[in-house]
């Protein structure tokens, strides 16, 4: 990692380790290499990152079912899509100090914004010599021919070795929506044109893993195909684009000018595809891609329908016609959009006081803790009424009770968290103690994160008022 980048995320991976959003992975045996843990806060705000997905791609559209399929597949599978033969970066060595390289990622941080790098590994070796790339461990300019590096990782079945048993981990969750394609129609019965989505883990033996949680070899997706009848995907995929990007935008509260969306040049498109745009976030170490919307064709449908000798083709009974579906698959990394989340809602602010805070501007819906419970005093009435406030918001809110320390080390505390409420409970609340203001009895002080404006709210209604704003 280039020593910018590492100045750039430093500050964002030193408060994920402090405030329990993720670990270095293996830490107590000297760690291993770009794998990461999502601790309490971290794994809470993977959850709400899938439920806000899955609500609003899958659960809340009558067009869209779910799935939940295996990792191991039948590595035939991976014949018929095309990953065993296609399914590959270009690996260079540096002849002199032999470190090893993914060539076009090279090339993308020499040549910057707008380069296009290809798939063709003769362009590329040709452009790695013409641009003069240097080796960033050594400085040489010597590298081994482009050769193509198969990111499966590979394993094998059962307790015999050998030949015969060797399975795949999947490199993406899509293959498992295909080869269900069949007994979805049959059993299920949707019409056309209906997606399938589903939520899991895929692994990819990458060359260069790096800069933190954004390219590492296990990761999550969160996939959608959505098959339509071929002539209409190019409304469906303009349809997807803007779906995702309003999602991001409007739902989860993404900075509008940090996203692009990059339509891919005809020489970058993967092997089934016939038009991808990627949405683009610019991460601290520059822009990166965060969800690839793919127009597949009917590539991997008429693949399987060719080797698996099933047929996949759908009749519609209306027009009383039947066609292999085309499909639009809007693909995102569970991880990424966490680090998009993370990078976005990051900020050290300069207090009038001169003081700092650093602070997660969580959109509500994401924010791990919705809200802290804090009483002014951890003792008598102030901390009954407090620990029942806690009580009766647990059932249905992630929230947090917090009496230790003073209420300026728990207010900094939760805003590192980035729980956007903050509600204490002083001796007002319960209208006992000296100079009490009876008005606000019954009542509990919220302080919000971002203005850190304090609003009075009647106990009996402080439910409600919360599920209006963290739903
Ligand atoms: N089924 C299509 C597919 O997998 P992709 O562009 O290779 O397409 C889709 O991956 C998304 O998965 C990416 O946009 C990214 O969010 C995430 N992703 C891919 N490789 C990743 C990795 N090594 N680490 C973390 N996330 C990754």
């Amino acid at each position: 990692m280039a020593k910018k980048v590492q100045d750039a995320l430093k500050d964002l991976v030193s408060l994920c380790k402090r405030r329990g959003f993720i670990f270095p992975g293996s830490e107590i045996y000297d760690g291993l290499a770009n794998t990461w843990d999502y601790g309490p806060y971290g794994s809470e705000l993977k959850r709400n990152i899938k439920d806000l997905w899955w609500r609003k791609f899958v659960a809340s559209r009558p067009d869209v079912l779910g799935l939940d399929s295996s990792i191991l597949l039948n590595p035939k599978v991976w014949q018929a899509s095309g990953h065993v033969g296609n399914f590959s970066d270009p690996l260079i060595d540096c002849k002199a100090c032999h470190e090893r390289f993914r060539a076009d990622h090279l090339l993308e941080e020499k040549l910057g914004e707008g380069c296009t790098v290809g798939k063709n590994f003769q362009d590329i070796a040709a452009m790695i010599v013409e641009n003069q790339i240097e080796c960033p461990s050594c400085g040489k300019k010597d590298f081994t021919e482009p050769r193509a590096f198969n990111l499966m990782f590979q394993t094998e079945i059962g307790v015999v070795e050998g030949a015969g048993n060797k399975v795949y981990l999947r490199p993406e969750t899509a293959q498992g929506i295909f080869i269900n394609f069949r007994n979805i129609i049959d059993n299920v019965r949707p019409k056309m044109p209906f997606g399938v989505g589903q939520i899991g883990k895929s692994f990819r033996n990458e060359i260069t893993p790096g800069n933190f949680i954004f390219r590492t070899r296990e990761f999550e997706q969160m996939e959608l195909e959505f098959f339509c009848e071929p002539g209409t995907e190019v409304e469906w995929y303009g349809y997807w684009k803007k779906f995702c990007m309003n999602w991001l935008l409007q739902d989860l509260g993404i900075t509008s000018k940090k996203l692009r969306m990059r339509e891919h040049a005809p020489e970058e498109l993967s092997h089934y595809s016939n038009g991808t745009s990627d949405v683009e976030y610019e991460f601290p170490f520059g822009w990166g891609e965060l969800w690839g919307i793919a127009s597949r064709t009917d590539f991997d449908l008429t693949q399987h329908q060719k080797e698996s000798k099933v047929k996949q083709e759908y009749f519609d009974p209306i027009a009383n016609k039947r066609y292999i579906p085309y499909v639009v698959e809007p693909s995102l990394g569970v991880d990424r959009l966490l680090l998009v989340l993370l990078c976005d809602a990051y900020d050290v602010e300069k207090l009038s006081d001169g003081e700092e805070r650093v602070v997660l501007h969580f959109h509500p819906s994401v924010a791990p803790v919705k809200a802290a419970v804090l009483p002014l005093v951890k003792k008598g009435k102030v901390k009954e009424v407090a620990e029942s406030i806690f009580q009766n918001l647990i059932s249905r809110f992630n929230v947090e009770y917090d009496e230790t320390q003073s209420i300026g080390k728990r207010y900094r505390r939760q805003d590192e968290l980035g729980t956007p409420y903050c509600i204490t409970v002083d001796f007002d609340t319960i209208g006992e103690g000296d100079d009490v203001d009876l008005s606000k009895k019954g009542k509990v002080t919220i302080r919000d994160r971002d203005t850190m404006q304090q609003e009075l709210v009647a106990i009996e209604d402080l439910e409600d008022w919360l599920a209006k704003r963290v739903r």
